[in-house]
């Protein structure tokens, strides 16, 4: 998995008539070590999150339950990535200006994250972040 464009990766769905499993192991189904994981939940209706881009941290968010619009801007070009089935998850490499939005009631997002938390990864200013990507 060498790829480091954003994507839509699938993830294995293991259909039962007890009811349906989904799997995600670091490496095989992220292409990157599992360092953190995190959730967003009780987001208000209209709310967005996100706004910021990481210099090294890369992550893997998969909509658990409900659906959410996930931004994604390298700097030139913006795609919308429209989350709503838990077993698809996108993968944002580092150094990408992400935003999320539209989030549903109840919506659950799940965030695997590379590295360990470090506010100084965060680059918050998008000016500062458009002048990285020169
Ligand atoms: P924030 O990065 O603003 O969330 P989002 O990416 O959705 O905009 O994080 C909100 C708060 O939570 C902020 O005070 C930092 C804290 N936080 C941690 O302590 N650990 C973490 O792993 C994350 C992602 C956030």
């Amino acid at each position: 998995m060498e790829n480091n464009e954003p994507r839509i990766i699938a993830l294995p769905k293991i259909l039962d008539k007890r009811g349906n499993l989904s799997v995600i192991e670091e490496w095989k189904n992220v292409p990157f070590k599992i360092e953190r994981t995190y959730w967003i939940y009780d987001v208000p209706g209209g709310e967005a999150r996100g706004g910021h881009a990481y210099k090294e941290n890369q992550e893997f968010i998969v909509a658990l339950s409900g659906s959410f619009d996930v931004i994604l801007d390298n700097g030139k070009e913006k795609r919308t990535f429209s989350l709503n089935r838990s077993y698809y998850g996108l993968y944002v490499p580092k150094g990408i200006w992400r935003e999320m939005n539209n989030f549903s009631t109840n919506s659950l997002a799940l965030i695997l994250s590379s590295t360990a938390y470090n506010a100084e990864d965060y680059i918050y200013d998008y000016e500062q972040f458009l002048s990285m990507q020169r």
